[in-house]
């Protein structure tokens, strides 16, 4: 690494925090009808004018705006994930990392105590943010292609009831539904979150093939007999013990045969790489507690609960996460 790379990755979260306030802000949105110049900007987002015109020529430095005379205009990039009224637009993620800025700040307090920042599911979180959190969640699945490749690599052909444990959104039960017509999905969650879920399942038309339930997957039962559960997105929020616990008790849930697909970043034997899941796992340490695992820890956990026929799955580009799937 050369002097110029180090100082970019030492100065890389000027970037990230200039494109958080330039979503924070309707910037983008600002530039969907036509150009503006500066004081349009600020008189669309309500902002101080020199200001605002520093943020715009910074945004067109890095190539997500494009400057002509005193006119700002938004690149192809930001039309397709920054605009709201894109179908793939991702800045409901952008507002809720945002929201962990504070956390990042005290970074170094975490590893001297080992506690997170933000015990997470508490009630100062629901709302507002709860919302952007969920519906980033549906960003991601949509937006990088995570349930097309999911649907592409999980076969649940002659499979009737699926169960998505902390299905959050619950887009890759609506997908996989959508590809295996005889497919219903329970869609499992705590109660703040279903709200948002309901709102997401009404832009699918699935009548009649979803159920909701609304329950704790640490103290509440799980349906039985299910052909196939999903665990998307979750061991990294949990501890080595709590993930193997869950994991039982997914296996009992389950009728002979049926298969547990678990989805996460899944580290190498030395927890390095790949870069994307070392640096997840830091975040994890930092908000939840939790952290991401390599392979042979979740095999453990899998082995232990009695699933056989164990693989791994990707990561298949652009997902940075793998599929460990197991067969009671
Ligand atoms: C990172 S999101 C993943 C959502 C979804 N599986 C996906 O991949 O899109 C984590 C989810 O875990 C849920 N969750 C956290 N703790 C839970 C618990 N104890 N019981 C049930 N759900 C929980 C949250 O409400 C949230 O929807």
């Amino acid at each position: 690494m050369d002097f110029n790379d180090l100082i970019r990755i030492i100065d890389g979260f000027r970037e990230s925090r200039i494109i958080h306030s330039a979503v924070e802000l309707g910037v983008f949105e600002s530039l969907t009808k036509k150009p503006l110049d500066s004081n349009g900007v600020a008189g669309f987002c309500h902002t101080a004018r020199p200001t605002t015109e520093t943020l715009l020529n910074a945004l067109v430095s890095m190539n997500l705006l494009t400057k002509s005379e005193s006119l700002f205009s938004n690149s192809d990039t930001v039309n397709e994930y920054l605009v709201r009224s894109s179908n793939s637009y991702m800045g409901d993620i952008i507002r809720f990392t945002g929201r962990t800025w504070d956390s990042w700040g005290k970074l170094t307090d975490t590893i001297t105590t080992g506690r997170p920042q933000e015990p997470p599911y508490t009630e100062k979180q629901y709302g507002e943010e709860w919302e952007s959190f969920i519906r980033g969640m549906h960003n991601f699945a949509i937006s990088r292609k995570d349930a097309k490749i999911t649907t592409d690599v999980v076969d649940l052909s002659g499979k009737t009831i699926l169960l998505d444990v902390a299905c959050g959104p619950g887009t890759y039960s609506y997908e996989l539904c959508l590809k295996n017509t005889n497919l219903n999905a329970i869609l499992f969650d705590l109660p703040e979150t279903m709200k948002v879920t309901k709102k997401i399942s009404s832009e699918y038309e699935l009548d009649g093939r979803l159920e909701f339930i609304e329950g704790n997957y640490k103290k509440d039962d799980f349906p039985v007999d299910v052909d196939c559960v999903l665990l998307f997105n979750i061991i990294h929020q949990e501890s080595s013990e709590d993930n193997e616990t869950l994991v039982n008790k997914i296996y009992n849930s389950l009728s002979k045969n049926g298969m547990l697909v678990i989805k996460d970043h899944i580290l190498n034997d030395e927890k390095t790489l790949p870069k994307d899941g070392s640096l997840f796992s830091m975040q994890m340490k930092l908000i939840t507690g939790g952290r991401c695992y390599n392979e042979s820890e979740i095999y453990q956990w899998m082995s232990n609960a009695g699933f056989s026929e164990l693989q791994t799955v990707g990561p298949i580009s652009p997902m940075t996460s793998a599929f460990i799937i197991g067969i009671k």
